[in-house]
């Protein structure tokens, strides 16, 4: 009797063995490394040409146009610029003049103005935007 007890002690240890060894069989069919040779690898493929999205941004016309041309679609498109709700030309004075003196617009005050007058213009007829 004390005999069988301690057989029947013994079977789980080696049920739990098996088990050991079956998982680790399973584990290594999920990592081993079975990649057809000729099955591309992301390493190998070689992008030749990338083509981005390309849409010019239409700059209306009015007066002073190449002054802003020229002066405001160096850092940003001019998109931020016309995607702006109506605003007076108090409030552009203001903007154009924080591009030059905070972030560095290479502009003169005259062109300042000659800016304002272009951005006021075109807000006039927003219908093309
Ligand atoms: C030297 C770089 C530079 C130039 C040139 C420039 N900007 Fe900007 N502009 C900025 C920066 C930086 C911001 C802030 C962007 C942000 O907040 O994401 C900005 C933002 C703006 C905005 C968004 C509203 C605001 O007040 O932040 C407007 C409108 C704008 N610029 C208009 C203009 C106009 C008009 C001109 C031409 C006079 C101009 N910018 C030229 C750098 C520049």
């Amino acid at each position: 009797m004390k005999e069988r007890m301690r057989n029947a002690g013994g079977f789980p240890l080696v049920a739990t063995a098996a088990l050991g060894i079956l998982a680790a069989w399973i584990s290594y069919l999920g990592v081993r490394d079975d990649w057809d040779s000729s099955t591309p690898i992301v390493r190998d493929v070689v992008a030749t040409e990338i083509v981005l999205p390309y849409e010019e941004v239409h700059i209306p016309d009015g007066p002073n146009r190449d002054v802003f041309q020229t002066a405001c679609v160096i850092c940003h498109s001019p998109r931020l610029i016309f995607g702006q709700p109506t605003i007076s030309a108090a409030k552009w004075t203001e903007v154009v003049h924080k591009m030059a003196a905070t972030y560095g617009a290479p502009i003169g005050a005259e062109d300042e103005r000659r800016i304002v007058v272009y951005l006021v213009s075109i807000q006039a007829d927003r219908s093309d935007r």
